[in-house]
């Protein structure tokens, strides 16, 4: 016997699948709201930012010398050293470091002083402590920026909330915290974002870059964008340099109340338990961060009514944020008919008595929370390509949720080729080493500006 969808769990995820005239509806609110962000005079009420990054330029390829990144965003805390060479080849060493979660909701300096701890150990494994390196910081959060290395964070998001960085120069913060050591002697060149890390990075070999994108545990995009409309930008108007690279913030399109027409009551209830309510609309909804906790309401509510795992008890889904994003990308990944990794899950769950019908529930749930995000991550990018008028772009892509999901990237090529307009062309490249090799071009641009060689205009 072959099971069906139980129809209240049909009916319980139905407003997930978002039909087209409302991702049309999308694609016209982003357009404007990022319209809103870049002009100066609507800017400071705007929800999507649009933080110039003062990234003018893109790698050429060519660009050479020693140096070092940090990168802070997400789960994860990583130091890295890249030494380009020329030609678009280069070496990468990095490593990891367990972010401690306190560091979450600490104060700045110990967050800073952890990072810089981090930093040493790194440079005194590789003999680096007093050779002067320029280093470049990701630091994936919006920053209002004055320069390439100096940004005042705006608001933390993704489950951060450290006390004493809001409104600091983070650049500041780190330089200081590695000066408060003295045993180490890097100068920190340049600030930015995972998205402009990921541009970057991708640039550097493909000359149709114009878009970095990020779809992990958060998600937000940057793009090339013509100086001249880069009101923010102090000198827009007289810059001998076209173009400037915006860091939309898009994760908060939709703060103001414009995407009520595709939340959920199970997005208010996660909204609800976040350190940022009513913060980070559209990310919520397409988050890495915030997907497995949508599943994980979604069937708490449809085991409370006995419409699935009849019975079953479980008590590590009792608690928030127990069912991981990962799982979502397992759980699809199961070929039709089988449930391998779906009942691995299961099992870590504590939800040992199912039936194929509840298995085949879960999947949908997980597909409609999966079809979501990418069908509204889908209209971002069209709203970008759209707005950068261009007929063929490659799009720099990384974070976790596109990495590691079987499907992710199929449903977000097909509706941006629905959502967009006849004969425009996109590729959507993996980034590799965005973050480091970004935020080491980044660094290459101020250091050596001027002299050994300069990026390339963007044609
Ligand atoms: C959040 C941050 C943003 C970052 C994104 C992806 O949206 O605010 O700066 O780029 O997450 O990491």
């Amino acid at each position: 016997m072959t099971s069906s969808i139980h129809p209240e769990i049909e009916a319980a995820v139905k407003s997930f699948f978002l039909e087209e005239e409302k991702l049309a509806q999308v694609v016209e609110r982003m357009t404007k709201e990022l319209k809103m962000g870049l002009a100066k005079e609507t800017h400071p009420r705007a929800a999507i930012k649009c933080f110039v990054t003062y990234v003018q330029d893109l790698p050429t390829g060519k660009e050479r010398g020693k140096f070092l990144a940090l990168d802070l965003g997400g789960s994860s805390f990583r130091v890295v050293l890249v030494t380009l060479h020329s030609e678009s080849s280069y070496d990468i060493e990095s490593k990891s470091f367990v972010f401690p979660s306190l560091l979450m909701s600490g104060t700045g300096i110990e967050l800073f002083d952890y990072m810089a701890e981090c930093l040493a150990q790194f440079c005194q494994q590789f003999g680096l402590e007093h050779e002067g390196l320029p280093l470049g910081f990701t630091f994936s959060f919006p920053c209002r920026q004055q320069g390439l290395s100096k940004g005042v964070l705006v608001a933390w998001t993704k489950g951060f909330h450290v006390e004493g960085v809001v409104g600091h120069n983070v650049v500041e913060m780190l330089q200081d915290a590695i000066l408060r050591r003295g045993d180490l002697n890097v100068n920190v060149v340049a600030l930015i974002n995972d998205t402009v890390g990921t541009l970057l990075s991708t640039a550097y070999f493909n000359r149709n870059c114009r878009i970095g994108l990020i779809l992990g545990t958060g998600t937000n995009a940057c793009y090339v964008e013509k100086t001249v409309n880069a009101e923010c930008f102090e000198g827009y108007q007289t810059s001998t340099r076209p173009y400037m690279v915006i860091n939309t913030e898009w994760g908060a399109f939709g703060d103001n109340g414009v995407l009520e027409f595709v939340r959920t009551n199970y997005d208010r209830v996660v909204d609800k338990v976040t350190p940022n309510p009513g913060k980070q609309t559209f990310e919520k909804c397409i988050g890495g961060m915030y997907m497995g906790e949508l599943v994980r309401l979604i069937l708490m509510d449809l085991m409370a009514k006995d419409v699935i795992f009849r019975g079953e008890h479980s008590e590590k889904l009792q608690q928030r944020w127990s069912f991981d994003t990962s799982y979502i990308s397992e759980i699809e990944s199961d070929a039709p008919g089988e449930y391998r990794n779906c009942n691995k899950v299961l099992h870590y769950l504590g939800i040992m008595g199912n039936q194929e019908s509840d298995r085949l529930g879960l999947r949908y749930i997980c597909e409609a929370i999966t079809s979501r995000s990418a069908k509204l991550c889908a209209c971002g990018l069209v709203t970008l390509i759209n707005k950068m008028n261009m007929n063929e772009v490659a799009i720099a892509v990384d974070g976790s949720v596109y990495r590691y999901h079987p499907k992710y990237h199929d449903v977000l090529e097909k509706y941006m080729k629905k959502l967009l307009k006849p004969g425009a062309k996109f590729e959507l490249v993996v980034a590799e080493d965005g973050s480091g090799r970004g935020a080491a071009l980044a660094a290459a641009a101020t250091y050596r500006r001027g002299t050994e060689y300069k990026f390339s205009i963007i044609k």
